[in-house]
């Protein structure tokens, strides 16, 4: 093809077009840090598309319109799609939605009478998956990659609930490959980032990032730990084409065979149905729990969708119409510091109030110093909020061309803004490496700090006291009753002797005294790990804090081994490091606990009100004890989390992966790189019956 009536001009913007579009597409994918909302990425693909358009001799195979997704990262197995995994067209406008129906009876030469029907279903704003069954049981689960290659990442896969080992019902072909969504649900992934900026780690743009996150982990204990879900939506592979003859069809059949299919996908007949099903979907938006970006909608009948083909990267016989970016222009007040319970320092916008789609703004959090800077958000700026995820509001930056004379960088402050205005440092780990967050050095001495951390220690995570909420603790602290979790234990003793006791207080009455009294008698006796996490020590949540119970098995053993650690006592720090899951940054976070003379005094006002339970004994002396295990492929006599479970009961350690420190690898079938690994390595290989055999030898 001549080429040579193409602008240089027009060359050289396609060119970095294409540049910009495919960092991007690798920050989505890869990175999970986006830099861009969905929106303006997708005019950036707009301008591509238009330019490939008017000059077609720009359009290459290798051009970002013509692929999907990201290059695939090399740290997972590759998975070759039998069927590609394709993208959608989108349409933005009604208009649009109309255009696809008449392009649909032009190229099926249909006659204008027939009605046609439509699957309708909530487009999932998550990360797609591909799920391969085989004689109904699950083989092999990947990632889309960049539609031709996956990962391999069926270990994480199996962890989530939604997706069945093995198929019930009957009837399901011999091989088939189900495709969906896996996607975080709201409510989950707010908690986890509320928790991961306390402790100044990652905190995620959105749901759909951080669905991506977990699932691309390489240890698939930690993407156990995460609430995942799926909706399956669609199929790629399968032995027997013809096992249904329509979209809505195949849903039903996923149902019965034990998946979950949106439950708001329906079928449609005729343009103005799918645009009544797009306002619907687009009402209930914010109330689903999870983020949706549009609605689906595909030719219902199989053997239209077989005649209508595909164009490049994505089907003729369907199309996803997405919703509006929601956003907003507004004035910037102020910014507002809050401080958590490990002293962590949080900028709040404080802004003009403001209608985002349909919920008022006011209150944004920038996260971090760092993200104030790279914004350059500035007090009076007008900004521009957005909806991400349809719910949880952010700043997508500043309208500089409003921008008022005079103002002036954002300095963050150097003290806290607490009455006792500790400084404050940034966040570095053990190796002295700085990290995002800033924090205040007052640590339970901040008030602020304080009343968090005692918030957190009669909640539910803690204490579980009922009756003693956020607005009760907040209380008892302002009256001067509570300043260290203690205090909680000798209410009732105090209260006796009070001249305004709490049965006569607002709000109270003698039955919810009463009834607060009986639940604190309640939980006097403790478990070891609730006791640990009752702790508040910086980095040690509930997860460290059940490792740490497992481990040291009593409250005495536990309290010795950290007196220990302070003393610089090596063998114990060297035991400590070593333990799964506890990293140098738990380590240090629990020597400057137990060094602080502070902290050991409320760490022994606590331990004398309460009885802490032992934790359920590890075996030391199994035969397994002290070794590193690793279970792969399917296991058929125990789920993942009991064998986990049992093989750390008897004093086993469990990883995730294969290496020079593995003592021995359970091969369940289909196991794979895993096994071929231990074979490299010469590590011991046990099946599932040889490996319960050896254990209950013991
Ligand atoms: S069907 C041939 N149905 O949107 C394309 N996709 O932009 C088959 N998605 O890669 C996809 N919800 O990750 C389909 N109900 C739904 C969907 C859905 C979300 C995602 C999927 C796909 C992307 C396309």
């Amino acid at each position: 093809m001549n080429t040579d009536d193409t602008p240089s001009a027009a060359r050289d913007r396609h060119a970095e077009l294409s540049a910009e579009i495919k960092r991007h597409r690798d920050l989505y994918y890869n990175a999970e840090a986006p830099e861009l909302s969905d929106a303006d990425y997708d005019a950036l693909e707009g301008e591509l598309r238009a330019l490939e358009a008017q000059y077609p001799a720009l359009k290459s195979v290798d051009s970002p319109t013509e692929q999907v997704g990201a290059e695939i990262n090399a740290k997972f197995a590759p998975v070759a799609h039998g069927v590609p995994m394709l993208s959608l067209d989108n349409a933005f406008a009604t208009e649009d939605v109309r255009d696809f129906e008449k392009s649909i009876r032009r190229f099926l030469r249909l006659p204008e009478d027939e009605v046609l029907a439509y699957a309708v279903e909530p487009k999932i704003d998550g990360v797609s998956c591909s799920l391969l069954y085989i004689n109904g049981e699950l083989k092999r689960a990947a990632t889309r990659g960049d539609g031709r290659t996956g990962e391999d990442i069926t270990e994480n896969v199996r962890t989530i609930s939604d997706i069945p080992h093995r198929l019930s019902g009957s009837g399901h072909p011999e091989r088939i490959e189900i495709r969906g969504e896996v996607y975080f649900p709201l409510e989950a992934f707010q908690a986890m980032n509320a928790a991961a900026a306390e402790t100044g780690s990652k905190v995620f743009a959105n749901p759909r990032n951080a669905a991506s996150g977990a699932l691309r982990q390489l240890d698939a204990t930690i993407t156990a730990s995460r609430p995942l879900r799926f909706f399956a939506y669609t199929w790629g592979e399968v032995s027997d084409p013809e096992f249904v003859a329509s979209q809505s069809e195949a849903l039903r059949k996923f149902r019965d065979w034990g998946l979950v299919v949106n439950p708001r996908s329906i079928r449609a007949e005729g343009v103005e149905a799918l645009i009544a099903a797009y306002e619907d979907l687009q009402r209930d938006r914010s109330g689903l729990g999870y983020d949706i970006d549009g609605v689906v909608y595909k030719i219902d009948r199989l053997d239209y969708q077989r005649r209508l083909g595909f164009v490049s990267r994505s089907p003729r016989w369907a199309i996803a119409h997405k919703f509006p970016a929601e956003q907003s222009l507004t004035h910037l007040k102020g910014i507002d510091i809050q401080v958590g319970r490990i002293g962590t320092l949080t900028p709040v916008a404080r802004l003009e109030p403001v209608n985002v789609g349909g919920v008022v703004v006011s209150n944004v959090t920038l996260h971090n110093a760092d993200e104030i800077a790279r914004k350059d958000v500035r007090i009076g700026d007008l900004v521009r909020v957005q909806r991400a995820g349809d719910v949880i509001p952010q700043i997508v930056g500043v309208e500089l061309s409003a921008r008022p004379e005079g103002t002036a960088a954002y300095e963050f402050p150097t003290l806290c803004p607490c009455p006792l205005q500790t400084p404050v440092v940034r966040e570095t780990n053990h190796k002295g490496e700085e990290g995002v967050a800033r924090r205040c050095t007052g640590d339970h001495a901040c008030p602020h700090q304080k009343i968090e951390y005692l918030k957190y220690v009669a909640g539910r995570k803690v204490l579980d006291i009922e009756g003693l909420g956020e607005k009760q603790i907040q209380l008892f602290i302002e009256k001067g009753l509570i300043s260290e979790p203690a205090d909680i234990f000798t209410l009732e003793a105090r209260d006796k002797m009070s001249l305004t006791p709490i049965r006569n207080w607002e709000g109270f009455g003698e039955v919810s005294a009463r009834n607060l009294f009986a639940a604190i008698e309640d939980r006097r006796e403790i478990s070891l790990e609730r006791f640990i996490a009752a702790l508040g020590i910086r980095g040690v949540g509930e997860t460290t804090a059940r490792l740490l119970a497992r481990a040291y098995g009593s409250e005495a053993a536990f309290r010795e081994a950290l007196m220990a650690l302070v003393a610089e006592d090596e063998e114990v720090r060297g035991a400590l490091s070593d333990m799964d899951q506890i990293g140098p940054s738990s380590v240090a976070a629990l020597t400057d606990y137990f060094a602080n003379p502070y902290n050991q005094a409320v760490y022994r006002n606590l331990v004398a009100e309460l009885r802490v339970r032992d934790a359920e004994a590890v075996a030391a002396t199994s035969s397994v004890s002290g070794l590193t295990v690793v279970f792969t492929g399917t296991l058929e006599r125990l789920t993942r989390d009991e064998a986990k479970a049992q093989a750390e009961r008897l004093g086993a350690k469990v990883a995730g992966s294969v290496s020079k420190k593995t003592d021995i690898v359970i091969a369940g079938p289909g196991a794979g790189s895993k096994l071929k690994k231990a074979a490299e390595l010469g590590v011991a290989v046990m099946t599932e019956d040889e490996w319960l055999a050896h254990i209950s030898g013991v």
